[in-house]
């Protein structure tokens, strides 16, 4: 084999490790250290940030190798352009990598049985999600939401993951209460530590739960919105289709003039074109992968047309993601009546 075949089969090693040590660049708040007017050299930014320095130079040269990283006079790092580029992906990292990175650990045993699924960091999925929401699924929401002739009273937002989302729908919407639903654990501190360090005061509340808590909820305003950010994606694979009908023809039957925003993400995976555009190869496809992995499973527009006519809501309105930043339009954002 000649050596620069062998470096083009190892491209792929090479931007696992390159994936995996930015994550741990923003993971470590060492991206904000580096970024701007750094002063400290590497020896500092370690006894500063209670690591090890000798780890710490190790990470650093890594980067300077792969162009993230420079030195000024020498020992002072800093981010360069190309570094600093990655800010605003921070929680595709943190999703795909810090949450999703575990699954693939597990993708030899998931191959062989379809009954088992792969691990996943659920306190990463949540703040991930949330982050890249900041981007897409909430426009798309406050969108969707200020559609409606009346502002709501109260949000609930189901599987809130680290709350930022719930906590800015409630900026956008003040006369709104706000209540988050998540089921993971860890989701549900950090989001209980977002709430406590915001302004929001009474107004909002994280209660530990699952769908199914939704459509038992009461002593909550007529004029709610209930908003279902790729969570019935996750409720189908866990309690099949047939429950997800049930919860939602329930939660019709309780709060009849309530309005639901639910996101979900088109299963396009076998549209070759969309898939293999540079968003759809960046971050769809091995999106697609991990849902076929773990207790989650997504399906078509016209899959969900079903389920909600069949739970009795009426899709009112639709919507996708602002064509600039993804234009493949595989997310939908629906506003149930
Ligand atoms: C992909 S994240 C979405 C987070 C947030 N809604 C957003 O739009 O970014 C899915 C969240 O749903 C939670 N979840 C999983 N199963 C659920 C269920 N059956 N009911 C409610 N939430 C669930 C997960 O813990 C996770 O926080």
């Amino acid at each position: 084999m000649f050596e620069q075949d062998l470096a083009r089969s190892l491209e792929p090693i090479r931007k696992m490790f390159l994936a995996q040590s930015i994550h741990a660049l923003f993971n470590a708040q060492l991206f904000e250290k580096l970024k701007g007017n750094s002063t400290q050299t590497v020896t500092e930014l370690a006894d500063l940030s209670g690591m090890s320095s000798y780890r710490l130079e190790g990470l650093i040269l890594y980067l300077k190798n792969e162009g993230l990283v420079d030195f000024h006079r020498g020992e002072v790092p800093f981010l360069t352009d190309l570094g600093l580029s990655l800010e605003n992906s921070k929680p595709w990292y943190q999703l795909l990598v810090g949450g999703y990175g575990k699954t693939l650990l597990d993708l030899p045993s998931t191959l062989h049985d379809r009954n088992q699924y792969g691990s996943r960091v659920g306190e990463f999925v949540g703040r991930g999600s949330c982050g890249i929401s900041q981007f897409d699924a909430l426009p798309m929401t406050k969108e969707l939401i200020s559609a409606l002739d009346e502002v709501p009273g109260c949000i609930v937002d189901i599987g809130c993951g680290d709350g930022s989302y719930l906590i800015d729908l409630c900026r956008t919407f003040p006369d709104a209460k706000a209540l988050g639903i998540e089921p993971d654990d860890a989701s549900v501190k950090v989001a209980n530590d977002l709430i406590a360090k915001s302004d929001l005061g009474g107004r909002a509340e994280i209660l530990k739960g699952d769908l199914e808590l939704v459509a038992d909820l009461d002593a909550i305003p007529r004029n709610t919105v209930f908003v279902i950010a790729f969570v019935l994606q996750e409720a189908l694979e866990q309690s099949g289709r047939s429950k997800v009908v049930e919860i939602l023809r329930r939660l019709k039957k309780r709060h009849p003039l309530g309005k639901v925003v639910v996101i979900e993400v088109d299963r396009a995976d076998r549209d070759s074109e969309k898939m293999t555009s540079e968003l759809g190869l960046g971050y769809y496809n091995p999106y697609f992968l991990l849902h076929r992995l773990t207790e989650q499973k997504l399906e078509t527009p016209e899959f969900w047309n079903d389920v909600f006519s069949e739970a009795g809501w009426d899709i009112a309105r639709q919507t996708h993601p602002e064509t600039s930043y993804d234009s493949l339009g595989l997310k939908i954002g629906y506003l149930l009546c």
